[in-house]
Protein backbone atom coordinates (compact mmCIF):
# COMPACT_ATOMS: atom_id res chain seq x y z
CA UNK A 1 0.00 0.00 0.00
CA UNK A 2 1.40 3.67 -0.88
CA UNK A 3 -0.04 6.26 1.05
CA UNK A 4 0.17 10.02 0.50
CA UNK A 5 -0.04 11.78 3.89
CA UNK A 6 -0.52 15.75 3.69
CA UNK A 7 0.49 18.15 6.47
CA UNK A 8 0.05 21.40 6.13
CA UNK A 9 -0.09 23.64 9.17
CA UNK A 10 0.90 23.64 12.89
CA UNK A 11 -1.69 21.88 14.46
CA UNK A 12 -1.26 18.64 11.53
CA UNK A 13 2.43 18.10 12.48
CA UNK A 14 1.84 16.34 15.70
CA UNK A 15 -1.15 13.87 13.51
CA UNK A 16 1.08 12.84 11.00
CA UNK A 17 4.45 12.20 12.46
CA UNK A 18 2.49 9.01 14.33
CA UNK A 19 0.68 7.78 11.12
CA UNK A 20 4.07 7.62 8.91
CA UNK A 21 5.50 6.07 11.58
CA UNK A 22 3.46 3.60 11.91
CA UNK A 23 3.10 3.19 7.83
CA UNK A 24 6.49 2.27 7.95
CA UNK A 25 6.65 0.05 10.22
CA UNK A 26 4.54 -2.18 8.84
CA UNK A 27 6.11 -2.07 5.69
CA UNK A 28 3.48 -0.01 3.63
CA UNK A 29 5.14 2.90 1.55
CA UNK A 30 4.47 6.08 3.13
CA UNK A 31 5.14 9.94 1.15
CA UNK A 32 4.81 13.37 3.16
CA UNK A 33 3.58 16.54 1.50
CA UNK A 34 4.34 19.72 3.77
CA UNK A 35 1.60 22.30 1.56
CA UNK A 36 4.00 25.01 3.53
CA UNK A 37 0.95 26.56 4.57
CA UNK A 38 2.84 27.34 7.85
CA UNK A 39 6.20 28.24 7.06
CA UNK A 40 7.99 30.22 9.67
CA UNK A 41 11.24 28.20 11.48
CA UNK A 42 9.17 28.50 14.70
CA UNK A 43 5.67 27.42 13.01
CA UNK A 44 6.78 24.51 10.86
CA UNK A 45 10.88 23.68 11.24
CA UNK A 46 10.78 23.07 15.13
CA UNK A 47 8.37 20.95 14.26
CA UNK A 48 9.50 18.51 12.01
CA UNK A 49 12.89 18.39 14.49
CA UNK A 50 10.76 17.83 17.24
CA UNK A 51 8.78 15.03 16.18
CA UNK A 52 11.24 13.32 14.04
CA UNK A 53 9.32 14.06 11.22
CA UNK A 54 11.13 13.00 7.59
CA UNK A 55 12.40 15.55 5.20
CA UNK A 56 8.99 15.85 2.87
CA UNK A 57 8.64 14.00 -0.09
CA UNK A 58 7.13 16.94 -1.85
CA UNK A 59 7.16 20.60 -0.74
CA UNK A 60 4.36 22.93 -2.38
CA UNK A 61 5.85 26.40 -0.39
CA UNK A 62 2.13 27.50 -0.90
CA UNK A 63 2.76 30.44 2.21
CA UNK A 64 0.49 32.69 3.83
CA UNK A 65 -2.96 34.28 1.67
CA UNK A 66 -6.46 35.26 1.91
CA UNK A 67 -8.82 31.90 3.01
CA UNK A 68 -9.26 31.33 -1.52
CA UNK A 69 -5.64 32.19 -1.96
CA UNK A 70 -4.26 29.79 0.35
CA UNK A 71 -6.85 27.23 -0.68
CA UNK A 72 -6.31 27.37 -4.22
CA UNK A 73 -2.64 27.40 -4.20
CA UNK A 74 -2.43 23.77 -2.52
CA UNK A 75 -5.14 22.79 -4.87
CA UNK A 76 -2.76 24.03 -7.80
CA UNK A 77 0.57 22.68 -6.54
CA UNK A 78 -0.83 19.09 -5.17
CA UNK A 79 -2.81 17.60 -8.46
CA UNK A 80 0.44 17.49 -10.37
CA UNK A 81 2.16 15.57 -7.26
CA UNK A 82 -0.67 13.25 -6.79
CA UNK A 83 -0.65 12.22 -10.46
CA UNK A 84 2.91 11.66 -10.22
CA UNK A 85 3.25 9.71 -6.79
CA UNK A 86 -0.53 7.42 -7.75
CA UNK A 87 -0.66 6.26 -4.46
CA UNK A 88 -3.88 3.83 -2.78
CA UNK A 89 -4.74 6.58 -0.51
CA UNK A 90 -4.59 10.42 0.36
CA UNK A 91 -3.87 10.50 3.68
CA UNK A 92 -5.05 14.35 5.32
CA UNK A 93 -5.64 15.15 8.83
CA UNK A 94 -7.72 18.00 10.98
CA UNK A 95 -9.55 20.85 9.68
CA UNK A 96 -7.15 23.46 8.13
CA UNK A 97 -7.02 24.82 4.60
CA UNK A 98 -4.61 22.15 3.46
CA UNK A 99 -6.88 19.31 4.43
CA UNK A 100 -9.82 20.87 2.46
CA UNK A 101 -7.52 21.40 -1.02
CA UNK A 102 -6.11 18.11 -0.87
CA UNK A 103 -8.96 15.87 -0.73
CA UNK A 104 -10.85 18.38 -3.26
CA UNK A 105 -8.29 16.87 -5.66
CA UNK A 106 -7.86 13.96 -4.26
CA UNK A 107 -11.50 13.27 -4.39
CA UNK A 108 -11.82 14.87 -8.10
CA UNK A 109 -8.58 12.93 -9.44
CA UNK A 110 -8.93 9.52 -7.74
CA UNK A 111 -11.38 7.57 -10.11
CA UNK A 112 -8.79 8.19 -12.91
CA UNK A 113 -5.85 7.21 -10.79
CA UNK A 114 -6.88 4.58 -8.12
CA UNK A 115 -6.70 6.54 -5.10
CA UNK A 116 -9.06 7.26 -2.39
CA UNK A 117 -9.18 9.92 0.70
CA UNK A 118 -8.99 8.70 3.83
CA UNK A 119 -10.13 11.96 6.64
CA UNK A 120 -7.92 11.75 10.11
CA UNK A 121 -10.07 13.53 12.86
CA UNK A 122 -13.66 13.00 11.09
CA UNK A 123 -16.59 14.10 12.21
CA UNK A 124 -15.70 16.74 14.74
CA UNK A 125 -18.45 19.73 14.90
CA UNK A 126 -18.84 22.30 16.06
CA UNK A 127 -21.83 23.65 14.91
CA UNK A 128 -20.73 27.75 13.79
CA UNK A 129 -20.36 27.94 10.47
CA UNK A 130 -18.57 30.76 10.84
CA UNK A 131 -15.33 29.43 11.56
CA UNK A 132 -13.59 28.12 8.67
CA UNK A 133 -12.41 25.06 10.50
CA UNK A 134 -15.70 24.21 10.87
CA UNK A 135 -16.59 24.23 6.61
CA UNK A 136 -13.25 22.64 6.10
CA UNK A 137 -14.76 19.69 8.17
CA UNK A 138 -17.75 19.02 7.09
CA UNK A 139 -16.34 19.55 3.40
CA UNK A 140 -13.28 17.02 3.87
CA UNK A 141 -15.43 14.41 5.71
CA UNK A 142 -18.15 14.73 2.81
CA UNK A 143 -15.21 14.12 0.01
CA UNK A 144 -13.97 11.06 2.28
CA UNK A 145 -13.91 7.54 1.16
CA UNK A 146 -12.87 6.85 4.85
CA UNK A 147 -13.49 8.30 8.12
CA UNK A 148 -11.59 7.95 10.57
CA UNK A 149 -12.97 9.13 13.97
CA UNK A 150 -10.99 10.27 17.20
CA UNK A 151 -13.60 9.64 19.34
CA UNK A 152 -17.17 7.97 19.64
CA UNK A 153 -19.53 11.11 19.69
CA UNK A 154 -18.02 11.59 15.97
CA UNK A 155 -20.24 9.12 14.27
CA UNK A 156 -23.47 10.76 15.05
CA UNK A 157 -22.43 13.99 13.58
CA UNK A 158 -21.39 12.12 10.39
CA UNK A 159 -24.80 9.77 10.43
CA UNK A 160 -26.75 13.22 10.89
CA UNK A 161 -25.02 14.55 7.43
CA UNK A 162 -26.07 11.55 5.63
CA UNK A 163 -22.74 9.77 5.72
CA UNK A 164 -22.88 6.10 5.73
CA UNK A 165 -21.55 4.74 9.07
CA UNK A 166 -19.89 1.79 7.18
CA UNK A 167 -17.56 4.61 5.31
CA UNK A 168 -16.64 5.24 9.52
CA UNK A 169 -13.96 3.66 11.57
CA UNK A 170 -13.48 4.38 15.37
CA UNK A 171 -9.52 4.84 15.71
CA UNK A 172 -9.28 7.05 18.69
CA UNK A 173 -6.88 9.99 19.09
CA UNK A 174 -3.47 10.38 16.77
CA UNK A 175 -2.15 13.20 18.45
CA UNK A 176 -2.30 11.22 21.65
CA UNK A 177 0.11 8.91 20.51
CA UNK A 178 2.56 11.88 19.82
CA UNK A 179 1.71 13.40 23.35
CA UNK A 180 2.19 10.11 24.80
CA UNK A 181 5.47 9.17 23.18
CA UNK A 182 7.14 12.62 24.10
CA UNK A 183 5.82 12.79 27.59
CA UNK A 184 9.39 11.45 29.28
CA UNK A 185 10.73 13.99 26.99
CA UNK A 186 8.95 16.80 27.73
CA UNK A 187 9.23 16.09 31.68
CA UNK A 188 13.16 16.70 31.11
CA UNK A 189 12.70 19.47 28.81
CA UNK A 190 11.24 21.79 32.10
CA UNK A 191 10.50 24.75 29.65
CA UNK A 192 8.55 26.20 33.20
CA UNK A 193 12.12 26.11 35.12
CA UNK A 194 13.77 27.38 32.21
CA UNK A 195 11.57 30.97 32.58
CA UNK A 196 11.86 30.86 36.20
CA UNK A 197 8.32 29.02 37.17
CA UNK A 198 7.77 26.55 39.12
CA UNK A 199 5.96 23.40 37.89
CA UNK A 200 1.91 23.88 39.12
CA UNK A 201 2.94 27.68 39.59
CA UNK A 202 1.29 29.17 36.52
CA UNK A 203 -1.49 29.71 34.16
CA UNK A 204 -0.35 28.88 30.07
CA UNK A 205 -2.39 30.34 27.68
CA UNK A 206 -2.27 30.65 23.41
CA UNK A 207 -4.76 32.71 21.06
CA UNK A 208 -4.97 32.55 17.95
CA UNK A 209 -8.68 32.17 16.78
CA UNK A 210 -9.55 34.79 14.16
CA UNK A 211 -12.91 35.33 16.95
CA UNK A 212 -10.84 36.01 19.68
CA UNK A 213 -7.68 37.98 18.25
CA UNK A 214 -8.85 40.14 14.46
CA UNK A 215 -11.69 41.74 16.75
CA UNK A 216 -10.66 44.28 18.82
CA UNK A 217 -12.88 44.01 21.58
CA UNK A 218 -12.59 40.21 22.31
CA UNK A 219 -9.18 40.64 22.12
CA UNK A 220 -9.26 43.49 24.65
CA UNK A 221 -11.26 41.38 27.23
CA UNK A 222 -9.22 37.79 26.79
CA UNK A 223 -5.80 39.92 27.07
CA UNK A 224 -7.96 42.23 30.69
CA UNK A 225 -8.86 38.87 31.61
CA UNK A 226 -5.43 37.19 31.38
CA UNK A 227 -3.93 40.16 32.68
CA UNK A 228 -6.08 39.84 36.02
CA UNK A 229 -4.93 36.03 36.19
CA UNK A 230 -1.16 37.78 36.06
CA UNK A 231 -1.78 39.68 39.11
CA UNK A 232 -2.51 36.19 41.09
CA UNK A 233 0.22 33.47 39.43
CA UNK A 234 2.25 34.33 36.17
CA UNK A 235 0.69 33.98 32.82
CA UNK A 236 3.09 32.44 29.78
CA UNK A 237 1.38 33.25 26.59
CA UNK A 238 3.76 31.85 23.30
CA UNK A 239 2.59 34.36 20.64
CA UNK A 240 0.96 33.13 17.45
CA UNK A 241 2.02 35.79 14.70
CA UNK A 242 -1.37 36.58 14.03
CA UNK A 243 -1.93 37.28 17.58
CA UNK A 244 1.16 39.44 17.60
CA UNK A 245 -0.12 41.47 14.85
CA UNK A 246 -2.99 42.25 15.84
CA UNK A 247 -1.96 43.20 19.86
CA UNK A 248 0.15 45.85 17.95
CA UNK A 249 -2.44 47.22 15.83
CA UNK A 250 -5.51 47.46 18.68
CA UNK A 251 -2.83 49.19 20.56
CA UNK A 252 -2.76 46.62 23.54
CA UNK A 253 0.66 46.30 23.80
CA UNK A 254 -0.03 47.32 28.12
CA UNK A 255 -1.85 44.43 28.67
CA UNK A 256 0.95 42.15 26.42
CA UNK A 257 3.23 43.85 28.67
CA UNK A 258 1.92 42.56 32.25
CA UNK A 259 2.01 38.47 30.50
CA UNK A 260 4.86 36.60 30.06
CA UNK A 261 5.03 36.72 26.44
CA UNK A 262 7.40 33.96 24.38
CA UNK A 263 7.66 32.84 20.88
CA UNK A 264 5.81 29.90 19.64
CA UNK A 265 7.45 27.26 21.04
CA UNK A 266 8.31 23.69 19.74
CA UNK A 267 6.17 21.02 20.51
CA UNK A 268 8.41 19.25 23.52
CA UNK A 269 8.63 23.13 24.85
CA UNK A 270 4.48 23.04 24.99
CA UNK A 271 3.88 19.75 26.36
CA UNK A 272 6.46 20.33 28.55
CA UNK A 273 4.64 24.11 29.55
CA UNK A 274 1.07 22.69 29.58
CA UNK A 275 2.33 19.78 31.98
CA UNK A 276 3.49 21.89 34.54
CA UNK A 277 0.75 24.32 33.90
CA UNK A 278 -2.21 24.95 37.16
CA UNK A 279 -4.67 25.67 34.24
CA UNK A 280 -4.51 26.64 30.24
CA UNK A 281 -6.51 29.04 28.53
CA UNK A 282 -6.67 28.21 25.28
CA UNK A 283 -8.92 28.23 22.03
CA UNK A 284 -6.83 26.09 20.06
CA UNK A 285 -8.64 22.36 19.37
CA UNK A 286 -5.63 20.49 20.32
CA UNK A 287 -4.81 22.31 23.71
CA UNK A 288 -8.33 21.28 24.79
CA UNK A 289 -7.58 17.42 24.31
CA UNK A 290 -3.65 17.57 25.20
CA UNK A 291 -4.98 18.82 28.86
CA UNK A 292 -7.51 16.26 29.01
CA UNK A 293 -4.84 13.33 28.50
CA UNK A 294 -3.07 15.17 31.00
CA UNK A 295 -5.08 15.91 33.64
CA UNK A 296 -4.67 19.59 33.59
CA UNK A 297 -7.54 21.90 33.66
CA UNK A 298 -8.27 23.86 30.86
CA UNK A 299 -10.45 26.95 29.93
CA UNK A 300 -11.65 27.15 26.44
CA UNK A 301 -11.98 30.75 24.76
CA UNK A 302 -14.87 29.79 22.79
CA UNK A 303 -18.33 29.92 21.89
CA UNK A 304 -18.43 25.68 21.33
CA UNK A 305 -15.71 22.87 21.61
CA UNK A 306 -16.10 20.93 18.51
CA UNK A 307 -14.67 18.25 20.93
CA UNK A 308 -17.11 17.48 23.47
CA UNK A 309 -15.40 14.65 25.11
CA UNK A 310 -13.07 17.20 26.66
CA UNK A 311 -16.20 18.59 28.93
CA UNK A 312 -18.25 15.35 29.30
CA UNK A 313 -15.11 13.21 30.01
CA UNK A 314 -11.99 15.28 30.91
CA UNK A 315 -10.93 18.49 32.29
CA UNK A 316 -12.57 21.04 29.84
CA UNK A 317 -14.76 24.08 30.31
CA UNK A 318 -15.80 26.60 27.74
CA UNK A 319 -15.92 30.46 29.38
CA UNK A 320 -19.13 32.00 29.15
CA UNK A 321 -19.66 33.92 25.86
CA UNK A 322 -19.56 36.13 24.89
CA UNK A 323 -16.24 36.33 26.68
CA UNK A 324 -15.63 38.84 29.11
CA UNK A 325 -12.84 39.80 31.36
CA UNK A 326 -15.34 38.87 34.78
CA UNK A 327 -16.57 35.38 32.88
CA UNK A 328 -12.34 34.27 31.40
CA UNK A 329 -11.29 35.30 35.21
CA UNK A 330 -14.15 33.38 37.10
CA UNK A 331 -13.67 30.38 34.96
CA UNK A 332 -9.98 30.18 35.54
CA UNK A 333 -11.07 30.26 39.50
CA UNK A 334 -13.42 27.75 38.66
CA UNK A 335 -10.65 25.26 36.92
CA UNK A 336 -7.84 26.05 39.39
CA UNK A 337 -10.48 25.31 42.53
CA UNK A 338 -11.06 22.01 40.08
CA UNK A 339 -7.63 21.04 40.26
CA UNK A 340 -5.58 18.60 38.36
CA UNK A 341 -7.07 14.91 37.68
CA UNK A 342 -4.42 11.87 37.85
CA UNK A 343 -2.41 11.25 34.90
CA UNK A 344 -4.81 9.09 32.52
CA UNK A 345 -7.92 8.86 34.53
CA UNK A 346 -9.44 11.15 32.10
CA UNK A 347 -8.35 10.12 29.17
CA UNK A 348 -11.30 9.13 26.67
CA UNK A 349 -11.55 5.83 24.76
CA UNK A 350 -9.16 5.25 22.11
CA UNK A 351 -6.58 8.32 23.69
CA UNK A 352 -4.20 5.16 24.18
CA UNK A 353 -1.15 5.85 22.02
CA UNK A 354 -2.07 3.06 19.18
CA UNK A 355 -4.58 5.44 17.51
CA UNK A 356 -2.01 5.39 14.45
CA UNK A 357 -1.55 1.69 14.11
CA UNK A 358 -5.80 0.91 14.01
CA UNK A 359 -5.39 4.21 10.91
CA UNK A 360 -2.89 1.75 9.29
CA UNK A 361 -5.16 -1.24 9.90
CA UNK A 362 -8.44 0.30 8.45
CA UNK A 363 -6.31 1.90 5.42
CA UNK A 364 -4.67 -1.59 4.63
CA UNK A 365 -8.18 -3.59 4.95
CA UNK A 366 -9.49 -1.30 2.94
CA UNK A 367 -7.06 -1.71 0.17
CA UNK A 368 -7.30 -4.16 -2.72
CA UNK A 369 -4.46 -5.37 -4.85
CA UNK A 370 -2.03 -3.46 -6.07
CA UNK A 371 -2.46 -2.56 -9.84
CA UNK A 372 -0.36 -4.65 -12.70
CA UNK A 373 2.93 -3.25 -12.91
CA UNK A 374 3.92 -0.67 -14.90
CA UNK A 375 0.26 1.41 -14.27
CA UNK A 376 2.30 2.98 -11.03
CA UNK A 377 5.90 4.85 -11.18
CA UNK A 378 7.70 3.89 -8.32
CA UNK A 379 7.81 5.91 -5.03
CA UNK A 380 9.91 9.40 -6.62
CA UNK A 381 13.01 10.38 -5.15
CA UNK A 382 12.55 13.78 -3.12
CA UNK A 383 11.27 16.78 -5.07
CA UNK A 384 12.81 20.12 -3.54
C1 LIG B 1 -4.37 27.90 10.85
C2 LIG B 1 -5.60 27.02 10.78
C3 LIG B 1 -6.14 26.79 12.19
C4 LIG B 1 -5.06 26.29 13.12
C5 LIG B 1 -3.89 27.26 13.10
C6 LIG B 1 -2.76 26.83 14.00
C7 LIG B 1 -6.96 27.28 8.74
C8 LIG B 1 -8.22 27.81 8.21
N1 LIG B 1 -6.67 27.63 10.01
O1 LIG B 1 -4.78 29.19 11.29
O2 LIG B 1 -7.18 25.86 12.14
O3 LIG B 1 -5.57 26.16 14.43
O4 LIG B 1 -3.42 27.34 11.74
O5 LIG B 1 -1.72 27.75 14.01
O6 LIG B 1 -6.27 26.56 8.05
N2 LIG B 1 1.85 33.25 9.80
C9 LIG B 1 3.20 33.47 9.88
N3 LIG B 1 4.03 32.40 9.80
C10 LIG B 1 3.57 31.13 9.64
C11 LIG B 1 2.18 30.92 9.55
C12 LIG B 1 1.32 31.99 9.63
O7 LIG B 1 3.66 34.58 10.03
O8 LIG B 1 4.41 30.19 9.59
C13 LIG B 1 0.93 34.41 9.90
C14 LIG B 1 0.64 35.04 8.57
O9 LIG B 1 0.55 36.40 8.74
C15 LIG B 1 -0.72 34.47 8.20
C16 LIG B 1 -1.37 34.34 9.57
O10 LIG B 1 -0.29 34.00 10.45
O11 LIG B 1 -1.43 35.28 7.35
C17 LIG B 1 -2.40 33.27 9.62
O12 LIG B 1 -1.89 32.01 9.15
P1 LIG B 1 -2.87 30.95 8.44
O13 LIG B 1 -2.20 29.69 8.17
O14 LIG B 1 -3.59 31.61 7.35
O15 LIG B 1 -3.97 30.68 9.55
P2 LIG B 1 -3.84 30.46 11.10
O16 LIG B 1 -4.51 31.61 11.73
O17 LIG B 1 -2.46 30.12 11.54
Amino acid sequence: MRALVVAGARPNFMKVAPILRALSAAGHEALLVHTGQHYDARMSDAFFADLGLPEPDFHLGVGSGSHAAQTAAVMVAFEPVLERARPDWVVVVGDVNSTLACALVAAKLGPALGCRVAHVEAGLRSGDWRMPEEVNRVLTDRLADLLLTPSRDALPNLVAEGIPAERAVFVGNVMIDTLLAHLPAAREARTAAGLGLEAGGYAAATLHRPSNVDDPEALAAVLGALARVAREMPVVLPLHPRTRLRAEEFGLGGLLAELRTTEPLGYTEMLSLTDGAAVVLTDSGGLQEETTALGVPCVTLREQTERPVTIDEGTNRLAPWPLTEEGVYASFRAALAAGRSPDGERRPEGWDGRAAERVVEALASRTGPRAPSGAREPAMAAVP
